[in-house]
């Protein structure tokens, strides 16, 4: 079998201007076709984002019956087959690259009556699944995975769920989502309590489709046996992939970028606080809410950023942003110091790990800690680098040039097709001198 090889060369310097949106949230727009496919009635979704991870969502709910329309441009209209109208698939699910779908289907196919099977890629084929399997055994699901709790999920239908009250160890979305979804299909209460505050989108969602969620101070909790009303979800740009942009004109002096539509939930925004307390020029702009979810236009203007202890209560809500904040901090002034971020190193791969060692290839002065690293900016250097098939890396890297004293080279940038298709071509539209190169691999 030949695949595609695709690598990006950025040639240094340069600013970031214009205006632009960027596409689809990704948690929302997995959520949007998870929710539709079980909601009674039509839903009619906008701003889908048509990235690999959605797609296969998409990919898996057809293969159980679910007609839709699309995506075309955004729009995906979704015919859903009601709570337990689900058909068994044929065939195993392929989730791709994507944790949020393997983890969030775990959840709804817990609840089914028939046998099911989620498989991934390399990366997510290594990634934990124990997180979701073993709340879900205690609800009552029979679920097999591999080694050391990892995929192949090997889903057993026909279980009688029951509710739980469950502590999250970790503090992620991603679980919580899977409970919820697993607790529709149960019987009583499902109740998870959270360590940290994680994306909310789950429970938005959820309560937008008329199923009642009930968030009391850390704990959300829902009743089994409700049923979902398709409904219109306008799906806001995602701050995760606006952040190459927000913080690539944030670190370069002469910079002026406007962000259109980009989602600002308060469970999102740590990157906005972190690149504030790194004195970075932004300013949000006809804030509004859209579909139960809060939108504005980015401003941000370029400066010198100054090195900072990023606070640990800023971290989950900025889980992804990792990979831009530390080059943003390789570029400021000063050191900075991330810990309380060890969920990282289970992310499409070890994002520490993986960072450290392509700063280090690039000059950077970086120490790599269990849980973070410490960084001090200065200088970076050109250099080859591998994104070890990572999205957020290879993106990351990429606006790393616009202060690199010589040409960036990125190995194996194709995974940026999970999250953000058109990002070379927008990041060329905004001033990155960046050029796709494809080879093809036997
Ligand atoms: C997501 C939650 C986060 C995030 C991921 C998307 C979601 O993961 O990293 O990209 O849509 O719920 P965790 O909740 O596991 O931290």
């Amino acid at each position: 079998m030949s695949s595609k090889l695709i690598n990006f060369e950025v040639q240094p310097g340069g600013v970031l201007q214009g205006s632009l949106r960027v596409p689809g949230d990704k948690s929302i727009s997995h959520r949007s076709v998870m929710l539709g496919s079980l909601a009674e009635g039509v839903t009619e979704v906008d701003g889908l984002l048509e990235g690999d991870d959605v797609l296969a969502t998409i990919g898996a709910f057809r293969a159980m019956g679910v007609q839709m329309q699309g995506p075309d441009n955004g729009r995906l209209v979704i015919h859903g087959v009601g709570m337990h109208g689900l058909k068994a698939p044929t065939a195993a699910l392929d989730m791709g690259n994507s944790g949020t779908a393997m983890r969030l289907m775990s959840g709804v196919l817990a609840g089914q009556n028939f046998d099911s099977e989620l498989i991934g890629d390399v990366s997510l084929s290594k990634r934990p699944m124990a997180r979701v399997t073993e709340p879900l055994a205690l609800m009552g699901a029979r679920i097999v995975t591999n080694e050391g709790g990892r995929p192949p999920l090997r889903i057993h239908g026909g279980s009688k769920l029951k509710g739980i009250r469950y502590q999250l160890p970790m503090a992620s979305a991603q679980v919580k989502s899977c409970l919820l979804l697993a607790g529709m299909y149960a019987e009583g209460e499902t109740s998870v309590t959270e360590p940290a505050p994680t994306r909310d989108h789950t429970e938005r969602m959820l309560n937008g489709f008329g199923y009642p969620v009930k968030t009391t101070g850390s704990s959300m909790s829902l009743q089994a046996g409700g049923s979902l009303r398709g409904c219109k979800i306008d799906v806001p740009a995602d701050i995760s992939s606006a952040t190459f942009f927000l913080v690539g004109a944030a670190m370069t002096p002469g910079s002026d970028l406007l962000l259109q539509h980009v989602g600002i939930n308060p469970t999102r925004i740590g990157v906005l606080n972190i690149l504030k307390l790194m004195g970075a020029d932004l300013e949000l702009r006809n804030e509004r809410t859209v579909g139960g979810e809060p939108v504005a236009d980015i401003r941000v203007r370029g400066g010198r950023l100054t090195g900072i202890t990023v606070p640990e209560d800023q971290v989950p809500l900025a889980i992804d942003e990792f990979p831009m904040l530390f080059v943003a901090a390789a570029c400021a002034r000063g050191e900075t110091r991330i810990t309380g971020a060890d969920e990282l190193r289970v992310k499409e791969c070890d994002r520490i790990a993986v960072m450290v060692e392509g700063l280090k290839v690039l000059g950077v002065d970086v120490e790599e800690l269990v849980d973070g690293a410490v960084i001090r900016g200065g200088e970076i250097h050109g250099g080859e680098v591998h994104s070890h098939d990572d999205h957020r890396i290879a993106m990351a890297f990429s606006m790393a040039a616009l202060h690199a004293d010589s040409p960036i080279i990125i190995h194996d940038c194709a995974n940026v097709a999970t999250s953000f298709p058109t990002y070379a071509e927008l990041a060329r539209e905004a001033g990155l001198q960046i050029l796709v190169r494809e080879a093809t691999a036997g």
